[in-house]
């Protein structure tokens, strides 16, 4: 295995690029906030250039699980070849819960964790973010992988919402379970100091005596950096309308992640999150000054995780690694999922996915790409279809008939396109834009080669797909290059 880099994005499965590219004991703090086994699907939303909610959503991933040859396969894998604790949990659970979903789920996590534990130094610290569908299963996991001697706290993040059942107490909180991996760690206790009380303030302003068996323990005072936090932290859910929101579901307050990371790790540290989401854990890393490493599945929040590292820092440098670099890569990626390829296509022409409830007039467009024309008037949109398998002239035919409706067609192709399907599209003419005075080719083809060669669209300068996250000032001190 090659030397540990930092500053990465990689897209994949998080079992296999912590397998192929995480050396032993190389992370000094990992966050991971994997999917609960909610049973729900999890849509971005996105938002007009306006700042509007758009009619657009896609469904990004989903929280179901099944028990199914994989996990049949997987839960195998564990009992023949995990530590012979964890096998033994791993059975004793399958016995008392059978083939059920939630055990599809214990078997999906339960490798990974074991990944976690072997990357991280010996001085490092995991913070597995849950909820209680399924921490009380998950900390029997995380007891028989880390030891339970290791288990250091059982932290409840508290927030504030709406929309209570009547029939049961509001729910609302999450877990986070702490574990370190030996009895010597990191634990920043003057960085996360907290307010104290302001009665509290009140009470100490006047002579608080400290007698007890007797004995006289002398004036108390209050510590002048704050008090120390306890298991129990409020904070509030990034709001819908928070200017911190970048529509993707199950984003988390960055002053939770903050937290987080200035306790457990020091300037300069290594913080990993294996399933990043939207990247929240490596915005708080590199605003401290820690290095990074971000892991997601899903190539959309690749791309918004890369938009926002960019758009909050200043010439900020990382690498993303997973995405095909080459035709037979990008027909790999195709083979092995569909859908992230196309949104991956999509994201080479930066064009907003639609998802898959497409209403009439929308039916077979996978993409649009937004753009300002004749001010003052609405956006007018170019719709980009994806094709990785054969295609037709017919596909022509059918893009043009949609294009007719919008203001241009775009038409990406993992295959080469025939002559006929060349002459079909230029046969559409043009698109004339009145406010860059030009006209642009209603219709175009372009490969996928064409495109990974620097190929781009013809056609005004677009909005961004993505709302812009604000910038943030990077803590004073060194800042952290790539590794
Ligand atoms: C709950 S979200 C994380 C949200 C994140 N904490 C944030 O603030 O944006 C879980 C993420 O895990 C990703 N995921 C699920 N299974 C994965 C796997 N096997 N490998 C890598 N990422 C995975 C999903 O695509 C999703 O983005």
């Amino acid at each position: 295995m090659d030397e540990l880099k930092t500053n990465v994005l990689y897209f994949g499965d998080n079992l296999e690029i912590l397998r192929k590219y995480i050396p032993d004991n190389s992370i000094d703090l990992i966050y991971l906030d994997p999917p609960f086994s909610s049973k729900k699907d999890y849509n971005i939303i996105f938002k007009e250039a306006t700042g509007e909610r758009s009619e657009a959503q896609i469904k990004v991933f989903s929280d179901t699980w099944t028990w199914d040859k994989i996990a049949e396969r997987t839960y195998y894998d564990i009992v023949q070849t995990a530590p012979p604790d964890v096998a033994t949990l791993i059975d004793a659970l399958h016995s008392v819960l059978g083939n059920n979903d939630v055990m599809a789920y214990l078997v999906m996590m339960t490798p990974r964790l074991v990944e976690m534990h072997r990357v991280l130094k010996d001085t490092g610290s995991l913070y597995l973010h849950c909820d209680p569908t399924a921490s009380h299963y998950l900390k029997l996991v995380l007891d028989r992988v880390f030891g339970p001697t290791n288990f250091r706290n059982e932290i409840v993040w508290y927030y504030r919402g709406a929309g209570v059942s009547p029939k049961y107490f509001g729910r609302r909180h999450d877990t986070i379970l702490l574990y370190t991996k030996s009895s010597k760690w990191v634990f920043n206790l003057d960085e996360v100091r907290m307010p104290y009380a302001e009665a509290t303030i009140e009470r100490f302003k006047h002579y608080i005596g400290n007698i007890r068996n007797g004995r006289d323990f002398g004036i108390q005072e209050l510590n002048p950096q704050g008090k120390h936090p306890d298991d129990v932290w409020e904070i509030s859910i990034v709001a819908p309308s928070a200017k911190e929101r970048l529509g993707y579901p199950t984003q988390k307050p960055l002053a939770l992640l903050e937290r987080i990371i200035k306790a457990s790790s020091n300037e300069g540290d290594v913080v990993l999150d294996p399933f990043c989401g939207c990247g929240t854990a490596l915005v708080a890393a590199q605003k401290l000054n820690r290095r990074w490493l971000g892991i997601d599945i899903t190539h959309l929040a690749i791309r918004v995780m890369s938009k926002r590292l960019k758009d909050s820092f200043t010439g900020i440098e990382f690498e993303v690694i997973g995405e095909p670099v080459d035709v037979a890569g990008a027909r790999a990626l195709a083979h092995q999922d569909r859908y992230q390829f196309q949104w991956w296509a999509l994201s080479l022409v930066e064009a907003q996915p639609l998802g898959e409830k497409k209403k009439g007039a929308d039916k077979g467009i996978d993409g649009v790409i937004t753009f300002p024309d004749e001010r003052p008037t609405r956006a007018k949109r170019a719709v980009v279809q994806v094709k990785s398998g054969h295609i037709h002239v017919k596909d022509i035919r059918e893009l043009k008939d949609i294009a007719s409706r919008n203001a241009m067609g775009i038409f990406i192709t993992l295959e080469p396109p025939t002559r006929e399907m060349q002459t079909e599209a230029v046969s559409a003419g043009y698109y004339h834009s009145p406010l860059w005075e030009r006209d642009y080719p209603k219709i175009q083809i372009l490969t996928i080669e064409e495109l990974l060669a620097g190929k781009t669209v013809e056609m005004p300068s677009p909005n961004p797909p993505f709302p812009k996250a604000q910038k943030i000032p990077q803590k004073e001190g060194e800042q952290m290059a790539m590794g």
